[in-house]
């Protein structure tokens, strides 16, 4: 494979782009280990604290805590739309009429917005009382109050000036191959992509934030309703630009009955019935989509999708920028973010590694944001989840053990599934294991590139290979649901991609000495070295270049031995080999 200059690497496709229709919004918060790399990122670190909410911290919360406080935090916040140029020092001390600001923050998104949170929820209400419904020229205003508004200038003040709004993309393909090929190895590059594609702390606020302002829409019916993220945005494996995955959970609306009986009588409400569970899933979405369509200020193309194995609302939050897909009765895949952030937040190699084979995968279009026979970006991460319990000593634990280590609090069973498994994190003993993550990646290529995918499954919650119950070409067994194959869309030529550069990628990782000399000629190596695109025929090139090495280690050994240098064959290969790869 010829390996071209980082002027070629725009072709790339790593930015985290799912949907294109969705307006993004620019803003990004970097932190800097001591690399080489820091540098370069020095020069584009803003000012204030950046914490990712999923740092070592101990105690480590749990993710229910952790959900709750988000939540809580998201409601006394407000959304401003805001004009290009005015002063902040003026904006704060107008907002904090309402009562104290705890923090604030802008971002760009086509145009200039505010996240303010307050310190108390009633400022919020202050706030809303004293904005007024825009009349105007030639269309007509549906007046609904909500927590997204706009500051207008009543006057043109001489002491308007630029505000600075950081950054929530993540860094361009050129920036990205710049910092890993100057980075010092392969552990390095893969902790230099996870701090460069993670989402900062105003990216995940935004998130809460959003979620908070659909949770009000949906409100109006529910008035007891909560809108949970769920998916990457909270599972700690999530990328600048990943989707929003909402939950609106109804669990409250439903029990408050429960609660507020008393003495002889029981008081129930009157309701309409539909013949199933489903039916009842898909009126609620329709009825919550027209009034996202009709009323939701900033919700564009809304389309509703009810007839999916899971019915959604699928809309872009223009505002945030966030591509938003809004389900209900899903109670699961709530459950499974909260197994994902468990299992991400015990060894700090598991992010780091998660995000390398996702930008992987999505280099080479293994992925895609559109529905298909690909792999996806969860079915991924379940692969790196069941190779590193895999590892002796296993880096992550299965989910049996996490299910032993349950206490009554634990105790969880959803449809009929067992869903228990334990919450605290820090009742998990961490592993013994020391491996690199160069090691780690170097062989997950080589575990499943050579994985008997023809006849075994993978299974997280056992933690071994099993026999495929049938005859899908990948089989990863949902974990809750476990007559259930997560990965039943990927069709047998997208498995066979996947081992190809899976095979590849192993094979480039192992020139070890392409990557000092590609350090010193600025050429792309180790984690930048796979993430180029793949170009057509690369499997026989593959092969061609096997064969090639073949042949050359065969002649190899003949001179060798002619000159009675049998000793330094190994070396000799590695290097004829990378004179075959430039
Ligand atoms: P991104 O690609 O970054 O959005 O990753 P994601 O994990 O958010 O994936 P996605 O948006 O496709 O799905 C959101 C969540 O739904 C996942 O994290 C899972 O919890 C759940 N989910 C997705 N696909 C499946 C599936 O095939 N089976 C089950 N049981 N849950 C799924
Ligand atoms: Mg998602």
């Amino acid at each position: 494979m010829a390996v071209p200059g980082v002027g070629l690497l725009t072709r790339l496709h790593l930015c985290a782009q799912r949907r294109t229709r969705v307006q993004r919004p620019i803003l990004r918060l970097l932190s800097c280990p001591g690399t080489v790399a820091e540098d370069l990122r020095r020069n584009e670190q803003p000012s204030g604290s950046v914490e990712t909410g999923f740092e070592d911290k101990i105690p480590r919360k749990r993710f229910s805590e952790m959900q709750n406080e988000r939540r809580e935090q998201a409601q006394r916040t407000v959304l401003i739309r805001c004009p290009e140029k005015f002063s902040e020092n003026k904006f704060l001390k107008y907002l904090s009429q309402h009562g104290p600001i705890n923090n604030h923050f802008f971002y760009e998104s086509f145009g200039l917005y505010a996240v303010v949170e307050f310190c108390r929820k009633e400022s919020v209400g202050s706030l809303q009382n004293g904005a007024r419904t825009p009349s105007m020229a030639m269309e007509t205003a549906i007046p609904f109050r909500s927590r997204f508004l706009s500051l207008k200038l009543k006057n043109q003040t001489s002491e308007q000036s630029c505000i600075q709004s950081s950054n929530q993309l993540p860094p361009s393909n050129r920036k990205l191959f710049e910092l890993l090929c100057y980075a010092e190895s392969i552990d390095d590059q893969l902790n230099t992509l996870l701090k460069e594609f993670q989402l900062t702390e105003e990216n995940t606020k935004l998130r809460y934030l959003t979620c908070s302002l659909i949770e009000d829409i949906a409100a109006a019916y529910f008035p007891d309703c909560v809108v949970r993220p769920f998916g990457s945005s909270v599972n700690t494996f999530g990328k600048l630009g990943c989707d929003l995955d909402m939950f609106l959970d109804l669990d409250e609306t439903r029990n408050l009955s429960t609660h507020k009986t008393s003495g002889n009588f029981l008081m129930e409400f009157q309701v309409k019935n539909v013949p199933s569970e489903r039916i009842a899933t898909q009126k609620i979405l329709s009825v919550i989509g027209e009034c996202l369509d009709h009323f939701g200020p900033g919700c564009v193309g809304v389309q509703k999708i009810l007839n999916a194995r899971c019915p959604l609302v699928r809309f872009s939050h223009q505002a945030s920028g966030f591509q938003c897909d809004l389900t209900t009765n899903n109670r699961i895949a709530l459950t499974s973010s909260e197994l994902l952030y468990i299992y991400g937040t015990l060894d700090s190699r598991v992010r780091a590694l998660v995000f390398g084979i996702r930008c992987w995968a999505r280099a080479h279009s293994l992925t895609s944001s559109i529905p298909g026979a690909w792999i996806t970006n969860f079915s991924l991460t379940m692969m790196v989840i069941f190779f590193l319990q895999r590892r002796s000593p296993p880096i992550l634990p299965t989910l049996d053990s996490l299910k032993t280590l349950a206490d009554a609090e634990d105790k969880c069973i959803i449809e009929g599934n067992n869903c228990t498994f334990v919450r605290d994190l820090n009742r998990i003993k961490p592993s013994g294991n020391t491996e690199t993550l160069e090691l780690l990646l170097k062989e997950f290529f080589e575990y499943f590139g050579n994985f008997a995918f023809n006849k075994n499954s993978i299974n997280i919650r056992q933690g071994r290979e099993q026999n495929k119950p049938d005859s899908s070409p990948l089989y990863i067994q949902n974990p809750f649901e476990t007559s259930l194959n997560i990965s039943k869309n990927v069709s047998q030529s997208q498995l066979q991609k996947f081992v190809d550069l899976a095979q590849e990628s192993a094979w480039i990782l192992q020139q070890k000495d392409t990557d000092r000399l590609s350090v010193s000629s600025h050429q792309p190596w180790g984690l930048a070295a796979i993430l180029l695109p793949s170009v057509p025929n690369r499997r026989s090139l593959t092969k061609k270049k096997r064969n090639r090495s073949a042949n050359e280690s065969i002649k190899n050994l003949l001179e060798s031995l002619k000159s009675n240098r049998t000793a330094n064959f190994t070396e000799t290969n590695e290097k004829r080999t990378i004179s075959t790869q430039t």
